[in-house]
C-alpha cells in the first residue's frame, strides 16, 4: 500500500487552515468583557483543540477508516458535517496568506519618518533579568525577544493639527504587565530610556500589572517620568481582574499621573486647548463625556484597546493611542500576527490608521503576561505630530471628519461603543 502524498498535503494544509480559524475565534473572545476563569479556560482548550482534532482526524480518516492517506479516493466517505468544517478550514486556509501580505506591505497611516533603534536590555545589564513568575519556560524559547526594546521615534501628519503645535511630542507605552517572570530591572532601564526621551506628553494605554504587591514597582518605573502637559493614563484588561484598582489608580496619582478613565480633561499648549480623554470600554466604566469639550478642540483618546476606534470615529477624536494587542507577540511568515484579542482579530495588531476623522496608533507593548515575542519586539514610542500639508487626501478625509464631528456633538455622553 502506497502513500497518498496529495492527500497528506491537503490535511497539512486543513489543519493549517484549523489552526488559523481557532486562533480567530480565540481572538474575538479574549476581546469581550467576560469572566477570567472562561477566558483561560478557553485558552487551555483552544491549545488541546489546535494539537488534538488533526491527530484524531489523522488517525481516524487519514489511516483508518477511509484511509485517506493511503487510497486514492475516500473524502465522499467522510460525515457532511465534517466536510463542512473541512471547506471553512480549506477557505481560512487559502485567505489567510494574501491578507497577511497585504498587511504586510501596508505602509503606516500619515507616518512621515520613523527612527528606530533596538536595544538589548539583557545584553547592557549583563544578564537576564528573569524573575520567579508564571509562564517562565517561554523565557528559554529561542529567538524569543522579550528581554529587547524598540525605541522610536515616530512622524505623523496629522489632520486638524494646530500650526502652533508643529513638533507636538507625545511618549507612549503600554501593557507593562508586571507579573514577576520578567524582572524589575528590564522595567527599571526602560523606564530610564522613556526618560531620556523629551517630550510634551506621556501617555500609558493600560495593562500594568498581573500581580497587585508588584504595585511597589511603580516609583521606579512611571513613576520616574514627567511632562510639561503631565502623565497620563488608563489601566486594561489584566489590570480589571485584579481585586483593588482602586488602590493602583491612587498610586500611579501619587505619582504624578492622571486618570483619564472615562473622562476628559483640558490643557492647553501653545494657548489652543487639548482635550485629553480615556477608555477603559469594555472593561471598566463608561466611555468619556465629550459635552463640555471646547468646540474644534484636538481631541486625544487614550485607549486600551484598539476596539474602541469605532467610539473614536463617532466622537471626532483626531488621535487616538491604544495597546492591548501586543502586536499579536508571535508573528509568522505567511500569517502575520497571532495573538491578537480584538472583535477585528489581527487587523489592529499594531502600527498606524487613518479611519477618518481618527489616526489610531497601536503599540505592541512593553511585556505580556505569556513572556513571548517572535518577530514582536517590545515597544517605545515617542509620536511627533506635524500639521497635515494640503493633500486631496487629508481633505477629503477632513471634511468627512468635520461632518462627523457635528453628528457628535449631538450623541456626546453616550456609555456605548
Ligand atoms: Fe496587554
Amino acid at each position: 500500500m502506497q502513500m497518498n502524498w496529495l492527500n497528506l498535503a491537503l490535511f497539512c494544509g486543513l489543519a493549517a487552515g484549523h489552526a488559523a480559524f481557532v486562533v480567530a475565534l480565540i481572538n474575538r473572545l479574549h476581546a469581550l468583557p467576560l469572566p477570567l476563569a472562561i477566558l483561560h479556560r478557553s485558552r487551555q482548550l483552544h491549545d488541546l483543540v489546535i494539537v488534538i482534532l488533526p491527530a484524531l482526524f489523522a488517525w481516524y480518516a487519514g489511516v483508518k477508516g477511509p484511509a485517506l492517506f493511503l487510497n486514492d479516493e475516500g473524502w465522499h466517505r467522510l460525515p457532511v458535517a465534517l466536510l463542512a468544517y473541512l471547506a471553512v478550514c480549506a477557505v481560512v486556509a487559502l485567505a489567510v496568506p494574501p491578507v497577511a501580505i497585504v498587511r504586510r506591505l501596508r505602509k503606516p497611516a500619515l507616518q512621515l519618518s520613523n527612527h528606530s533603534r533596538m536595544i538589548d536590555v539583557a545584553a547592557e545589564l549583563g544578564y537576564r533579568p528573569v524573575g520567579s513568575g508564571p509562564y517562565r519556560i517561554f523565557t528559554c524559547f529561542p529567538g524569543n525577544e522579550f528581554l529587547k526594546l524598540d525605541v522610536s521615534d515616530k512622524e505623523f501628519e496629522v489632520p486638524q493639527l494646530a500650526p502652533e503645535w508643529d513638533g507636538l511630542s507625545i511618549l507612549h507605552l503600554s501593557d507593562l504587565h508586571f507579573t514577576g517572570t520578567i524582572d524589575r530591572p528590564y522595567f527599571e532601564r526602560v523606564a530610564e530610556i522613556a526618560e531620556s526621551m523629551p517630550v510634551d506628553l506621556v501617555v500609558f494605554t493600560g495593562d500594568l500589572l498581573d500581580r497587585e504587591d508588584l504595585v511597589e514597582w511603580l516609583p521606579a518605573t512611571l513613576g520616574r517620568l514627567s511632562a510639561p502637559l503631565g502623565c497620563h493614563f488608563v489601566l486594561g484588561n489584566h489590570d480589571s481582574y485584579l481585586t483593588n484598582t482602586a488602590e493602583i489608580r491612587a498610586r500611579l496619582e501619587q505619582l504624578g499621573w492622571h486618570d483619564l478613565a472615562g473622562r476628559s480633561q483640558v490643557v492647553e499648549h501653545a494657548g489652543k486647548p487639548l482635550v485629553l480623554c480615556g477608555s477603559e470600554m469594555p472593561w471598566m466604566g463608561t466611555q468619556p463625556d465629550l459635552s463640555s469639550a471646547p468646540p474644534g478642540a484636538f481631541r486625544l483618546l487614550v485607549s486600551h484597546t484598539p476596539d474602541n476606534l469605532t467610539w473614536a470615529r463617532r466622537h471626532g477624536i483626531n488621535l487616538m493611542l491604544a495597546g492591548h494587542n501586543h502586536g499579536g507577540q508571535v508573528r509568522l511568515p505567511l500569517f502575520g500576527p497571532v495573538y491578537s484579542p480584538s472583535i477585528s482579530g489581527a487587523r489592529y495588531a499594531c502600527g498606524a490608521f487613518w479611519e477618518s476623522p481618527t489616526l489610531m496608533y497601536v503599540s505592541r507593548g512593553i511585556s505580556g503576561r505569556h513572556p513571548l515575542r517572535l518577530n514582536c519586539p517590545p515597544e517605545l514610542t515617542r509620536l511627533i505630530l506635524r500639521p497635515a500639508a494640503y493633500s486631496p487626501r487629508i481633505e477629503g478625509a477632513m471634511q468627512v471628519r468635520n461632518d462627523q464631528r457635528v453628528a457628535a456633538t449631538t450623541s456626546h455622553g453616550s456609555p456605548q461603543r
